[in-house]
């Protein structure tokens, strides 16, 4: 099935599963990709970057707090540093190769929701949810795996209230002693535009 027609399809879902959802009956099947962890063109580790030499996130994925979209470093971002560090090794060559190119290091998506789900980083960033939270101790992998399985279920139990951490709540509360409650829109038309 192609792309536009599976969109089609379920914005012609969407008002019949919101009829069925009303009256309790609904059952949405879910897809995912939990634990995906594809080779890279050249092994980048965020262990030895974000953790031994603490590294900011923001760093390299600038765009996460201003924008929708997260964003991976361009090779500049890596030149900043590797004009100097590691020069000898054979992957920062070819780092440097494509730098003098002007050829973009074709990473593998790792995290991707289907085309008919919006998320936003700057929303969740702003109200203070980690990117732990989210993408569990990247700063301790070796190689990145989509830890959280990214289903509808999984996103709608933290604005539930019912996955939320502590420090989410208690922002979204501030006047309760033991914050709970939903944290978050959870409309069809919220994720599904
Ligand atoms: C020195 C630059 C750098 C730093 C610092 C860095 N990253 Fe990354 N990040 C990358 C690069 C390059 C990729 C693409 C290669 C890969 O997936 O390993 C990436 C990929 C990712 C991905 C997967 C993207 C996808 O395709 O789904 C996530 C999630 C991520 N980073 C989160 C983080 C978090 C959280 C931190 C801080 C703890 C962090 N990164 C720090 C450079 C960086
Ligand atoms: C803020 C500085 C900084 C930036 C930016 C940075 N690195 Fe590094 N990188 C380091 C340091 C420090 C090391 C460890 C060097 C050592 O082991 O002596 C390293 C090591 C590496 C290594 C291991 C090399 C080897 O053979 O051992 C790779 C590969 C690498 N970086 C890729 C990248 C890529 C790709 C980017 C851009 C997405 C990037 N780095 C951005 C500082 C940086
Ligand atoms: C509330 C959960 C959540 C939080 C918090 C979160 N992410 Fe993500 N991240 C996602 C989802 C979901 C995707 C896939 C988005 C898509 O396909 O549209 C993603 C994708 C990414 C990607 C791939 C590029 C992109 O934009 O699709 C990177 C890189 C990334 N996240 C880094 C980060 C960093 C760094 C932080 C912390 C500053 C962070 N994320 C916080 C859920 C989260
Ligand atoms: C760990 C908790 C958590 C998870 C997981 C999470 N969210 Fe959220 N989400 C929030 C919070 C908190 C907000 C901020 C609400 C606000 O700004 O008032 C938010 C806001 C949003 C918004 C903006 C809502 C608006 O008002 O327009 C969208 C869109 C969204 N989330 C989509 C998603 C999607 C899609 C997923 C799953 C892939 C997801 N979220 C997973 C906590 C979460
Ligand atoms: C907080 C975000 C969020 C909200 C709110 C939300 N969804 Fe979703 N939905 C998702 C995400 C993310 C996916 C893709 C992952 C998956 O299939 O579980 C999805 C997938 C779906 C799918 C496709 C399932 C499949 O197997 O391909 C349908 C249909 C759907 N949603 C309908 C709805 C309806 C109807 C509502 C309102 C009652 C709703 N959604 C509310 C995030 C959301």
């Amino acid at each position: 099935m192609g792309r536009t027609n599976r969109k089609v399809m379920i914005g012609l879902a969407i008002p019949v599963l919101v009829v069925l959802g009303i009256l309790g009956v609904m059952n949405i099947p879910t897809a995912s990709n939990q634990g995906y962890a594809p080779e890279q063109p050249i092994p980048f580790s965020h262990k030895l970057h974000a953790g031994t030499n603490k590294i900011a996130c923001t760093y390299c994925h600038t765009s996460v707090e201003k924008s929708a979209h997260a964003t991976v470093p361009s090779v500049n971002v890596c030149m900043n540093c590797h004009t100097l560090v590691k020069t000898d090794s054979p992957y920062i060559k070819t780092i440097w190769k494509h730098f003098k190119e002007g050829r973009p290091i074709e990473w593998v998506r790792i995290h991707e929701l289907p085309d008919h789900a919006y998320f936003n980083h700057k929303r969740h960033v702003a109200k203070g949810v980690s990117c732990q939270t989210c993408h569990g101790d990247v700063a301790n992998m070796e190689k990145v795996y989509q830890k959280s399985p990214l289903t509808m279920g999984w996103c709608l139990d933290c604005h539930r209230g019912n996955t939320t951490p502590k420090e989410v709540l208690a922002r979204v509360y501030p006047d309760q002693k033991d914050p709970h409650g939903p944290v978050a829109p959870q409309s069809c038309y919220t994720c599904h535009k």
